[in-house]
């Protein structure tokens, strides 16, 4: 049974395994995307009745670009489909809407739509929905070094600051931009991968990982909480001792 009252307060999931299941069925890959779409609207509803105050979601990576135009152009349409459709119920159920990642130079109707998402649900207090997308951990923390610079260069931070952690976290996207978010208490991967694919390299350093040979768009709520019962079970340290 899981514990109401131990329930990660982040939870941020690389939702992989969408070509493997369309593969499966013989199906074309954006079927694979679109099922995974679907998954990922129930897995928003689940978080919020478990309580859960930041989910992130890791949706298009800065290494995505390398797939055919095709399934890039496929899943940016996508973004539309989803935002066209869920966009009144998420703003109806309090959620707050975040990107995390460069998404202005994504196709401009979904920029379009990712905006409008960030506008309507800007004052919301519920569930923080963080999107991934054309997100990479490398990226972010170059960004952050050099917005860092611009910010020494033009005043706002003194010539003789002292770099710390705190200010290069605040600069992530993770950071004063989309409201500090806390790093993530739990990481899931699906389709049977384990590895982080360039996400959250800064913020994952003390985040418990669950794995899944779950194909993303099989995911449901009831292996959600399977993987967050076993995450109840895990003896977080930070570095201490008990
Ligand atoms: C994850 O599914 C979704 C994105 C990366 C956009 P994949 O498309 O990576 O699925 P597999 O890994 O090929 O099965
Ligand atoms: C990671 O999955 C990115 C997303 C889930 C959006 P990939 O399928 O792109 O990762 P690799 O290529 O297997 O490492
Ligand atoms: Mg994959």
């Amino acid at each position: 049974m899981i514990d109401k009252n131990r329930i990660p307060t982040h939870v941020a999931i690389i939702m992989d395994g969408n070509g493997r299941w369309a593969a499966k069925r013989g199906l074309p890959k954006m079927a694979g995307h679109n099922a995974g779409m679907l998954a990922m609207k129930e897995i928003v509803k689940a978080s919020d009745i478990l309580g859960v105050k930041y989910l992130t979601v890791y949706a298009f990576s800065t290494e995505n670009w390398k797939r055919s135009q095709e399934e890039v152009g496929g899943i940016f349409k996508l973004v539309v489909k989803y935002v066209d459709s869920e966009l009144a119920e998420l703003h109806q159920n309090n959620v707050k809407v975040k990107i995390l990642g460069d998404y202005k130079v994504v196709p401009k109707v979904a920029v379009d739509r990712l905006e409008k998402s960030l506008e309507t649900t800007q004052n919301n207090t519920g569930l923080q929905f963080n999107i991934a997308l054309n997100y990479g951990s490398r990226a972010e923390i170059v960004r952050a070094v050099n917005n860092i610079k611009k910010d020494v260069e033009n005043g706002s931070l003194t010539k003789d600051i002292e770099i710390t952690e705190e200010i290069i976290g605040r600069y992530l996207y993770t950071g004063d931009e989309n409201g500090n978010i806390p790093d993530p208490d739990l990481i899931i991967r699906t389709s049977g991968e384990e590895r982080l694919s360039n996400f959250m390299l800064w913020q994952s350093a003390y985040s418990e990982f669950e794995f899944t040979d779950v194909l993303w768009p099989d995911f449901t709520p009831q292996e959600y909480e399977r993987l967050i019962e076993q995450y109840q079970k895990r003896d977080r340290r930070f570095g201490g001792r008990k």
